[in-house]
């Protein structure tokens, strides 16, 4: 127990220092979105240089792909009727089925299990809207162009306007839990905060896609 107290207040010190890092570096003009570390996300306002807005526009959505393709999302977004699972995205075992809600079949519901908070004993997720995404909403596998493409379809992305979208990915908690997503799990590439920005700045820039 003290070991694991004292290995993440390690790893909290270091992380406090790169996001330190970070946002100095970008106060002086030097961070670049391809600097920024695959566990963080670059402000919007590192982007300024891209004078095309469509191409500026194209570069915020890219930054936020780095979310979208996290294992944290796509394992909820498949390909497939099965969510995968961890880091390493390996199919969910025991086999679970999307079924016709999203909330599994009605022998083996998804709140059989996922409760409506992490148990983080037994590294078990949970939310109280625990379910699938549906198929037309399948990322894993798919490139950034082609999530973005279909995340602004209203056909595929559950009729949501840019403006739903903004408040989908900053607000939604279910949504916010790849950012806790308990011991175990790496969490989603920056905070839900920066994620918002990104996607207002991409709306407010004509929403291109990469
Ligand atoms: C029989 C129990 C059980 C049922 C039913 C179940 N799950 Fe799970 N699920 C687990 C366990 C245990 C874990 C954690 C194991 C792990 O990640 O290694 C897990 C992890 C997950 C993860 C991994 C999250 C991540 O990013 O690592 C997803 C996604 C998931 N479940 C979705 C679902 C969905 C959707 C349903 C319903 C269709 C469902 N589960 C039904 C037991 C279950
Ligand atoms: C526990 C499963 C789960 C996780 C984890 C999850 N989603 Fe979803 N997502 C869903 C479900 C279910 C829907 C459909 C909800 C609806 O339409 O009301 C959805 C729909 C969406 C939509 C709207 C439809 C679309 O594809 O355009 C967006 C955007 C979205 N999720 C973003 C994310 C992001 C970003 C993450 C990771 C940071 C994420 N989701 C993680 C289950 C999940």
């Amino acid at each position: 127990m003290t070991m694991n107290r004292r290995h993440l207040l390690f790893l909290g010190t270091v992380l406090t220092v790169s996001v330190l890092t970070v946002g100095i570096a970008s106060r002086n003009g030097l961070a670049t979105p391809t600097d920024t570390p695959a566990n963080a996300l670059a402000p919007p306002e590192s982007f300024a240089t891209i004078a095309d807005p469509a191409a500026r526009s194209a570069a915020y959505f890219t930054e936020l792909g780095k979310v979208l393709t996290s294992p944290r999302c796509t394992n909820c977004h498949p390909a497939t009727d099965r969510p995968r699972q961890g880091d390493a995205r390996r199919l969910h075992q025991p086999p679970v089925y999307r079924g016709v809600d999203g909330m599994g079949l009605a022998s083996l519901r998804c709140s059989n299990c996922h409760g409506g908070a992490n148990f983080d004993p037994a590294g078990m997720p949970g939310h109280p809207a625990w379910h699938l995404a549906p198929a037309e909403m399948a990322w894993e596998g798919r490139t950034v162009a082609q999530i973005c493409e279909q995340i602004k379809d209203p056909a595929r992305n559950g009729g949501r306007s840019l403006q739903d979208l903004i408040e989908h990915i900053g607000d939604d908690t279910l949504v916010g839990w790849a950012w806790h997503p308990g011991p175990g799990r790496m969490p989603a590439p920056g905070t839900q905060a920066e994620a918002k920005a990104l996607v207002i700045a991409w709306v407010e820039s004509g929403a291109a896609c990469p």
